[in-house]
């Protein structure tokens, strides 16, 4: 099928390789050009694992191109909608302008029979205002909900086998198409949901709202496990037997951040107010709270631990992004942490496999290296804030030669406790007393 996927960020970038992996016609458009010159060349605009190589074999097969222009999007039948929707400066609502101006220049395109599907995290009630616009345009075309579910760190592979394809449709001829688009994927039998436009936008935030939930859940158990001596994680452990519970997204830390769980929590409160419903989900402003808590747990524990003299100690940070395996640190955990204690005038060192240059280009005023051993050295507290595993596998005696503290605060609790402590320091993790 010739597609085209307008939007080539974390989510875009991927559909498009990947649906051209699939056997698909694809061209990918983005404003951005220097983004578009590096898929060009086969190069990923950011760090995700996998992407590399599907690019560099999609593109050999000549099925998938990139462009800044829109009119190249014109051939194509189905159009993903794959822009960003962050939150608006001035509030906690999504920005939808990205979306609008998508749809406002795929209109004068649009052919009949020409399917427009949604693929960005909007709030409810927006698939309907934007179907009511292209049927307005009077091309035939016709809109779609197709909300995304994957993991950066595991896109590729999340896109590629979906563990489940939700589409939200006005006629069933259009879920026909979406199941030409996933013939791969329906063949494999990954369950696949058709319903309305409204369910479909919800069952995206339905589900970031409930994974936030549930790691804000294991913190709050963490607060409370700081209090009385009990150690989350063997909590954790005990109730994620329980089928029902599950133990995946219930590791206690320094909280969720990135460009999705954050800001998601945030518009669909704002959203549910719109519709006079702001009770119903006024948790989640608890759940943010206990989020943001975390963070500032992180950095009272690094007080504490260098007896209330922070100013011009050095702090070695071990991760910046909003979890390993990717180069994002918006909203990143880590990186808040590591700003909030220059704040307090330590001599902070940040390191990262990945996330240096992001993390950066946001705060130039922090001290970055490349070479963990550098950040340590000499490090007066080491705090670990992004689990990546060549943090979590340093070896604690070596740590031990070249940093001068003998504290290491774990917030992702991702360290080997006994380990850390056999070789001599003071290990500190989050609800772990
Ligand atoms: C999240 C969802 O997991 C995806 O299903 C969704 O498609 C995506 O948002 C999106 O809306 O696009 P992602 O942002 O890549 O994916 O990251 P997650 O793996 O969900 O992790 C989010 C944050 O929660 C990270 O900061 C991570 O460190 C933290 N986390 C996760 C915990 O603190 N504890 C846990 O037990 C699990």
């Amino acid at each position: 099928m010739k597609l085209s996927v307008i939007g080539c960020g974390y989510l875009g970038a991927v559909h498009a390789a990947a649906m051209a992996e699939l056997g698909h016609e694809v061209v990918g458009v983005d404003v951005d050009p220097v983004k578009i010159e590096q898929l060009r060349a086969g190069r990923a605009p950011f760090f995700e694992p996998g992407l590399p190589e599907v690019l560099a074999s999609a593109g050999a097969s000549g099925r998938l191109r990139f462009t800044t222009e829109l009119a190249d999007a014109a051939d194509a039948v189905v159009h993903f909608v794959a822009v960003g929707t962050p939150q608006s400066r001035d509030g906690n609502a999504a920005d939808l302008r990205y979306v609008d101006a998508a749809i406002d220049g795929l209109l004068p395109l649009l052919k009949d029979g020409d399917l427009v599907v949604g693929k960005s995290t909007v709030p409810v009630g927006t698939a309907r205002r934007l179907a009511e616009r292209i049927a307005a345009g009077g091309s035939g075309a016709r809109l779609a909900w197709n909300p995304e579910f994957l993991r950066e760190g595991f896109a590729v592979k999340d896109t590629i086998e979906p563990d489940r394809l939700v589409y939200g449709v006005d006629d069933e001829r259009d879920a026909a198409v979406l199941d030409e688009v996933y013939a791969t994927a329906i063949a494999a039998g990954t369950p696949r949901i058709v319903t309305d436009f409204a369910t479909a936008e919800l069952v995206k935030v339905a589900a970031n709202a409930f994974l936030a939930t549930k790691i804000s859940f294991i913190n709050a158990m963490a607060e409370i496990a700081e209090a009385t001596g009990a150690d989350v994680t063997r909590l954790a452990d005990a109730i994620g037997h329980d089928a029902r519970i599950g133990r995946r997204f219930l590791n206690a830390g320094v909280g969720f951040g990135g460009g999705c769980l954050p800001k998601d929590i945030r518009a669909f409160t704002a959203r549910a107010e719109e519709l006079g419903r702001g009770e119903s989900v006024a948790f989640l402003k608890e759940v943010d709270a206990i989020n943001l808590r975390r963070r500032r747990r992180v950095v009272e524990l690094a007080q504490e631990a260098l007896g209330g003299a922070v100013f011009g100690r050095k702090v070695a940070v071990l991760g910046v992004t909003f979890k390993p395996h990717s180069d994002d640190v918006r909203d990143s955990p880590a990186l808040d942490v590591a700003v909030q204690l220059k704040g307090l005038g330590a001599d902070v060192v940040v390191t990262d496999p990945e996330g240096i240059d992001n993390a950066r280009a946001r705060h130039p005023q922090l001290l970055y290296s490349n070479a963990t051993d550098e950040a340590l050295r000499h490090a007066d507290l080491v705090v670990l804030v992004t689990e990546w595993p060549e943090y979590t596998g340093l070896d604690p005696a070596h740590v031990k030669e070249i940093a001068r503290g003998s504290t290491v605060i774990d917030g992702r609790n991702a360290l080997d406790a006994a380990a850390w402590k056999a070789a001599g320091w003071r290990y500190v993790g989050m609800g772990r007393n």
